[in-house]
């Protein structure tokens, strides 16, 4: 056991598959897993540019921080799955890594998002799918360097999130993975 432990942490990601070499009998799961993912980014996309139309970024802050936990959570029952949001740099601590992801999470620190791979991991009766998330440039108003930030933007996440270190992000970086876990 310890010796797993110790070559795990030489490796990095230890069990972590890139998604294309997962075992063929992975691969209704896997496609489940990013159905679902899909479905969620639809959603939360969607609630984001109605927030923004109705009451512009402060609106669409205090709808991720209320709804995107919701939606991640109605998206996942929705397919049978467990899924969620994570990062090495979070906004909200509340996102933090389940156990699983975080040797791939550590493995992923300051890359591009094109350098990350998306990933499947053996959880034993469970597969577990990391799809990385990229920033693009509708994402810089809220995860953009701090002194470009509208101030009524910083104001409403240093309201909400003291210990945030969500911002200072350029377009093309790593910004965390989707993950899910689903039945084998
Ligand atoms: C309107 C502001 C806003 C925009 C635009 C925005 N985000 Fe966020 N983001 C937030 C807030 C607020 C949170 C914290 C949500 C919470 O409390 O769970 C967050 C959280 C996240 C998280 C969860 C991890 C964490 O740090 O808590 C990820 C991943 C993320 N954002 C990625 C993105 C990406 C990628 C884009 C662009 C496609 C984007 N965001 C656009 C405001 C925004």
């Amino acid at each position: 056991m310890l010796i797993t432990i110790a070559l795990s942490t030489i490796l990095g990601a230890p069990g972590a598959i890139p998604l294309p070499d997962a075992p063929a009998a992975w691969r209704p799961a896997v496609e489940k897993a990013q159905e679902a993912g899909r479905a969620f980014q639809k959603a939360l996309q969607a609630r984001l540019a109605e927030a923004m139309s109705q009451g512009g970024p402060p609106a669409a802050i205090d709808a991720c921080a209320t709804d995107a936990g919701r939606i991640a959570a109605e998206a996942a029952a929705a397919s049978g799955v467990k899924m969620g949001r994570t990062s090495d740099r979070l906004r909200n601590p509340a996102n933090a890594a389940p156990d699983w992801t975080r040797p791939a999470l550590e493995g992923a620190v300051g890359k591009k998002g094109a350098e990350v791979a998306p990933l499947a991991v053996d959880l034993g009766g469970k597969v577990g799918v990391l799809l990385p998330i990229v920033i693009g440039s509708a994402c810089l108003g809220c995860h953009g360097p701090a002194a470009t930030l509208q101030p009524k933007v910083k104001e409403a996440l240093a309201a909400r999130y003291p210990a945030d270190r969500a911002a200072g992000y350029a377009v093309g970086d790593f910004r965390g993975f989707l993950w899910v876990e689903t039945a084998k």
